[in-house]
């Protein structure tokens, strides 16, 4: 996600801001800016390259003077990397420069009432309608058009706000997005989170949701939408700058594990609208899907495990055929595939070698490529015909966690998406899916809340020379999620099979005290699994099983049940997969090794 510095104070505002993002740095970002207030007018600084580029083009800052100002990294969702579309965002008559965190979801048609009425707009970018919209509204009261021009907004947005007619106050406001005041001495501060803040001050004020700040260097002053005061404490922050940047977590990952939720609420709650799924970044049309007789998926690891997810989820809705394959053997194969193929590419990085080989392929023989992509602007974005992008914000840990459980959310809106198209289910069918997508966040939420009981169940397989995961159906394409993250993050081995093919030889490896994890969550076959539990069991296998709240039968045959919440059963591997996530988290944990950099991994496998 992108990151937000602001200032208020006696001392040239650039050489702080610029400083400030610096620290951003590790959230990743593709362009940047800052702008300051000047003598009355606004002053600005982009770059769509390191934050050492603003740093050298201002002169340290020194070409950008003034004591108050905002400043932006951006990670590109609505319109990709450039000049124009870094923040801040300026009002038409430059009065107003604003720097935004999150996704407006209503902003097309804020946007499109805005231009009718004459603004003109120089970006692709969401935020570039709360400038606008300031200019609107704004009639010498500052806070009181804040108040009015949040209150439109739907989605999600932490706001950093500056107006020259207010040369000395900085306004912020915040909705899901994160935004902390940080309180000098004589200065004051905003920023994303901590780590742009800790080296000027500890003592910091946490915006709550749907608050309004004006700060002046001397003062803060918190309000709601109706102007009237909020009361607000000054926390003391006692972190360390790496602790700092990992929000207060340990690591990357268990960051990343808890902004699930919201990577899933961002990606998937822009796109469903009056309760149906909306795909508005797609060229894709329900002429196209008509022609296709086939969809063939490609990816590599944890996103070729998202694709085999795909496609039971699509087969069940779009009674297609679909095909998953490893980008490695695809681009090898010589594969069969044409116009009325569509091929869909997963990937967290977009810049996935083999991934991006395979799609060329895929072009190269005539099927039309729709990509879903973490990162927008990347190379496999770029060469594809449509994408899809999810918005996880950046991902820092190498095992996938957010990128992993937004790709299948995407897989969802787009199965949904493309029945509605097809007509292949009834309204009420694709109503029910799409009412639990919406509602898979407070699930997910739900099985993060039992974290600590996760990490006492991992203690168990520490000593563990290998375990096994089994599953049958959408429960197998988790199992082999699982057991890449256990494998990845842990160096324990596992093996996850589906669970009607042990009898076919795997049931040999099975003796005293081997652990097995039974993914249990697919009712149509619960007796199946119950079947293939009792066979591991009976050969001393120690089971841990995971089940949906209420299906207490498995508490017979395993020693230890993880319960999920109850989604949607075509939904269920988003889910699923968290109590996993966490366990190869605190397997890891336990043995001491360093969770965000496995050995010999890259986040991004560029190279063959
Ligand atoms: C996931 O935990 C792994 N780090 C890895 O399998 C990853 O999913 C794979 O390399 C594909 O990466 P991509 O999604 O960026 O293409």
């Amino acid at each position: 996600m992108c990151g937000i510095v602001g200032f208020t104070g006696v001392n040239p505002a650039s050489p702080i801001l610029l400083d400030g993002l610096e620290k951003l740095e590790y959230r990743g970002y593709d362009s940047a800016g800052i702008a300051v207030i000047s003598d009355g007018k606004i002053g600005t600084a982009k770059t769509v390259e390191r934050i050492r580029n603003l740093i050298d083009k201002t002169d340290g800052g020194k070409a950008v003077p003034g004591s108050i100002g905002i400043g932006h990294t951006r990670w590109a969702t609505h319109g990709g990397p450039s000049e124009t579309n870094a923040h801040p965002h300026l009002s038409g008559n430059r009065k107003f420069a604003v720097v935004h965190n999150g996704i407006i979801e209503n902003y097309v048609e804020l946007k499109e009432k805005l231009i009718k009425e004459g603004h003109i707009f120089a970006s692709e970018t969401d935020t570039e309608v709360v400038p606008q919209l300031l200019e609107k509204y704004y009639d010498g009261d500052l806070l009181g058009a804040v108040a009015k021009v949040t209150s439109m907004l739907e989605g999600s947005f932490a706001l950093g706000i500056v107006c020259t007619d207010y040369p000395e106050t900085l306004v912020a406001a915040k909705k899901f997005s994160p935004l902390i005041i940080g309180c000098g001495k004589g200065e004051n501060y905003i920023a994303s989170d901590v780590t742009a803040l800790i080296s000027h001050t500890r003592d910091v004020i946490y915006l709550e949701d749907d608050t309004i700040a004006v700060i002046s260097k001397d003062d803060v002053n918190l309000y709601d939408y109706n102007k009237n005061p909020v009361k607000y404490d000054v926390s003391h922050i006692d972190w360390d700058i790496a602790a700092a940047e990992k929000g207060g977590y340990d690591y990357f990952m268990m960051k990343e594990m808890c902004e699930e939720p919201r990577a899933i609420r961002q990606t998937v709650d822009s796109r469903i609208k009056n309760g149906s799924v909306v795909l508005e970044d797609i060229s894709l049309t329900a002429e196209d899907l008509k022609k296709i007789n086939r969809i063939s998926i490609v990816a590599c690891g944890s996103a070729y495990h998202a694709g085999i997810v795909g496609k039971y989820v699509m087969e069940e809705l779009l009674r297609l055929p679909v095909d998953v394959d490893l980008a490695s053997e695809y681009r090898y194969r010589n594969p069969i595939t044409d116009s009325k193929t569509l091929t869909i590419i997963i990937s967290q990085s977009g810049e996935t070698a083999d991934t991006l080989a395979a799609l060329k392929e895929a072009k190269a023989r005539g099927s039309r490529v729709l990509s879903i992509v973490n990162v927008v602007g990347s190379s496999i974005a770029k060469a594809s015909d449509d994408v899809i992008y999810t918005w996880a914000g950046p991902e820092i840990a190498v095992a996938t966690t957010k990128g992993y459980t937004t790709q299948l959310s995407v897989l969802y809106l787009f199965a949904i998406w493309a029945a509605e198209q097809l007509g292949t289910q009834s309204k009420e069918t694709l109503a029910e899916i799409t009412e639990s997508l919406h509602n898979l966040p407070n699930a997910i939420d739900r099985v993060l809340d039992s974290k600590e009981k996760i990490k006492k169940m991992a203690k168990h397989c520490v000593d563990s020379q290998s375990l096994f995961f089994i599953g049958r159906n959408i429960d197998y394409a988790v199992a082999l999620e699982a057991s890449l993250k256990l494998k990845e993050i842990s160096y324990i081995h596992s093996e996850a099979y589906a669970a009607g093919e042990l009898k076919h030889g795997t049931i040999s490896l099975i003796e005293e005290g081997r652990t097995v994890i039974a993914l249990v969550a697919q009712e149509d076959l619960f007796d199946k699994m119950l079947s293939n539990v009792k066979e591991v069991r009976a050969r001393g296998a120690y089971v841990v099983a995971c089940a949906n709240e209420g299906d207490t039968a498995i508490e017979a045959e395993a020693e230890e049940v993880i319960y999920i919440p109850k989604v949607h059963k075509l939904l269920r591997a988003a889910v699923e997969i968290i109590p996993f996530q966490l366990y190869a988290y605190y397997v890891a944990e336990y043995k001491g090794l360093d969770i965000d950099k496995p050995r010999n991994l890259a986040k991004s496998v560029t190279v063959e």
